[in-house]
């Protein structure tokens, strides 16, 4: 396992973790801080430790290594965050090792994906394809967004891709799970699965095709979007169309734009407005809003006229809301798509629409309003009515009331209504996140110093092993573990450590490691040195309230031998 930790030791956590979660420097500390990406909050128990290269979430208890990061957060197998880690900070990877039967099944799919991208791009361009570029350039894509987008055309006989991959390296079984070609019913053999479409490549946040969307090019043709199915790389819930191109200007804006189509998304963004995805062609799920929330908690919801109001959408805004989303919604007039409203009205009337799209709650009252009289007091307490539900569902508390006084004011309610609305219905009120377990300052400072320094522990341990009070602490296991290794080993591993532990004490050295004490490699020893002194001035005297509070009990539970014997070891011992 050396390649292991040559790599992990060569890899910058933070920067690595920076690429997904938005970490901000712990103030006064070494930590860095963010909105766990595995679990919804509104408040960062995230944190990375960049001494001891370990990450940890104290509300949801994921924690691990920048490995362990990368296999949770992309869902790889260890060998593939490994090469995926390896690859990003140009180190080679030794060969040999490694590769397990379902890392190499990812490959061989990602090798197919790559090869159907290319061979339906070559289609597009080529003689087959002028009238599905007639096509194109009939709705108005010019040539540079073909290939921003990697737009292809797949062959309408059916057998083009499935010759075309070598079937000597993809056996059948391989060729069946990669969702591009399908088995015969009868006869055997393969065809294609996409045959005459415009094929849109799906990409996972890397870059790296994983998946298909393709259109049909005649009128009439059913579906009209045809998809791949799951496969080992493309789960449909994870995936958002165009995130990996839209990441960085979703961070730099702060907001994403949610559209529903692939070719809104081409529309819109090759408009210039770069910060847009869409799910493909799924109802959005939680692992996506969260995906989004990981570069931006701010969204611009931008409905298809004919679903807003629907109930899809309801539950949709609530998915957004309930995972922490600030929104707004962007409900575009004329009946248009995103698409169909750039080309007919330009982009900078798209832009001033977004900009002006009001927050999810005023639009809701919007709605209100034209659904209730709102001239009467009825109606506008009927209207309030119709929109708090969903600020009940608000999981802030103080957010929750200041949006409530603000939508009361938008339509003309008094604010006496609101709090009495909101008091009678309290079950909303949230609980704020586990902080993870408490560990005494004394042992918190102690166990950092000595995880500081090898000298610390070399000058220390031998004299800490010695006492009694190490039993009396919250983290006696982790003292125990340390000294173990260090008498038993000269180079001292976190990891080994953490690997003695059971998980209890290991969330214990969690919180040690991650509490905002900064010990320099050079005040570790002073530091532990003091620790040490300031316990063995504890010692004895803890030892005797020990002994007293044996006494008590002996004596509470009637044991009046038992307390009379102790008795008797206590004044022996205050005599000394
Ligand atoms: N979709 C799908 N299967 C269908 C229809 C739609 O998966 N049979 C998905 C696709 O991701 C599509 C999105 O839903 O992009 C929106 O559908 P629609 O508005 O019909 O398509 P547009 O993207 O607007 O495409 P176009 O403008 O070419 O009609
Ligand atoms: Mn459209």
């Amino acid at each position: 396992m050396e390649f292991v930790e040559q790599l992990k030791s060569s890899v910058d956590i933070v920067r690595t973790i920076g690429e997904y979660v938005r970490l901000k420097k712990a103030g006064g500390s070494s930590r860095y801080t963010g909105l766990c990406p595995f679990h919804n909050e509104k408040t960062p128990s995230f944190s990375v430790n960049p001494i001891h290269q370990r990450f940890k979430c104290f509300g949801c208890g994921v924690g691990g290594d920048v490995i362990e990061f990368i296999m949770q957060i992309d869902r790889l197998t260890f060998f593939e965050a490994l090469k995926l880690l390896a690859e990003r900070n140009g180190i080679a990877m030794p060969k040999r090792e490694y590769a397990d039967a379902d890392s190499r099944l990812r490959a061989a799919l990602l090798e197919m994906h790559e090869m159907a991208a290319a061979l339906f791009q070559s289609n597009l361009s080529g003689t087959g394809g002028a009238d599905a570029r007639a096509y194109l350039a009939g709705r108005g894509v010019p040539q540079e967004d073909l290939d921003t987008f990697a737009l292809g055309l797949s062959d309408s006989g059916g057998q083009q891709l499935f010759r075309r991959i070598d079937q000597t390296r993809f056996p059948p079984e391989v060729l069946e799970q990669s969702g591009l070609v399908m088995k015969r019913q009868e006869g055997g053999g393969f065809y294609d699965r996409f045959r005459g479409r415009l094929m849109f490549p799906i990409h996972d946040h890397s870059g790296k095709t994983i998946a298909f969307g393709g259109r049909a090019l005649r009128a009439g043709d059913e579906p009209k979007y045809l998809n791949s199915p799951e496969t080992r790389l493309y789960h449909k819930t994870y995936v958002l169309y165009n995130l990996h191109r839209a990441k960085d200007a979703i961070r730099k804006l702060d907001y994403s734009i949610l559209v529903e189509g692939y070719m809104d998304v081409i529309g819109v963004y090759s408009a210039g407005i770069r910060n847009v995805v869409a799910s493909c062609g799924t109802a959005l799920t939680n692992t996506q809003v969260r995906t989004l929330k990981q570069h931006s908690e701010r969204i611009v919801v931008n409905f298809d006229p004919d679903a807003a109001g629907s109930n899809a959408t309801e539950k949709y805004m609530q998915l957004l809301l309930d995972e922490g989303m600030t929104v707004r919604v962007l409900e575009l007039d004329r009946n248009l798509d995103p698409d169909e409203y750039i080309k007919e009205l330009g982009v900078d009337a798209y832009r001033a629409r977004l900009e002006k799209a009001p927050s999810y709650f005023h639009w809701l009252a919007d709605r209100a309003r034209k659904k209730f009289d709102i001239h009467t007091v009825e109606g506008r307490i009927q209207g309030f009515k119709f929109v708090a539900p969903s600020i009940e569902r608000v999981p802030d508390r103080l957010e929750r009331f200041a949006i409530a006084n603000d939508i009361a004011g938008y339509l003309g309610v008094d604010a006496h209504m609101v709090r009495d609305h909101f008091s009678r219905n309290q079950k909303a009120a949230n609980r704020p996140a586990s902080r993870g377990p408490v560990v005494p300052p004394n042992e918190r400072l102690l166990l950092n110093s000595l995880l500081a320094s090898e000298l610390a522990r070399m000058q220390v341990i031998p004299h800490l092993s010695e006492m009694s009070v190490i039993e009396r602490f919250t983290t006696r296991n982790v003292f125990r573990a340390i000294f173990t290794l260090h008498h038993d080993q000269v180079s001292f591993r976190f990891s080994d450590l953490e690997g003695r532990l059971e998980d209890a004490d290991r969330d214990l050295l969690s919180a040690v490691v991650f509490a905002d004490d900064i010990i320099e490699e050079q005040d570790a020893l002073a530091q532990a040195v003091a620790c040490l002194e300031s316990l063995r001035a504890q010692e004895p005297k803890s030892e005797m309230a020990e002994l007293r509070a044996r006494v008590q009990t002996a004596e509470r539970e009637g044991n009046l031998e038992e307390a009379l014997r102790l008795a008797d070891e206590l004044n022996r011992r205050s005599r000394r």
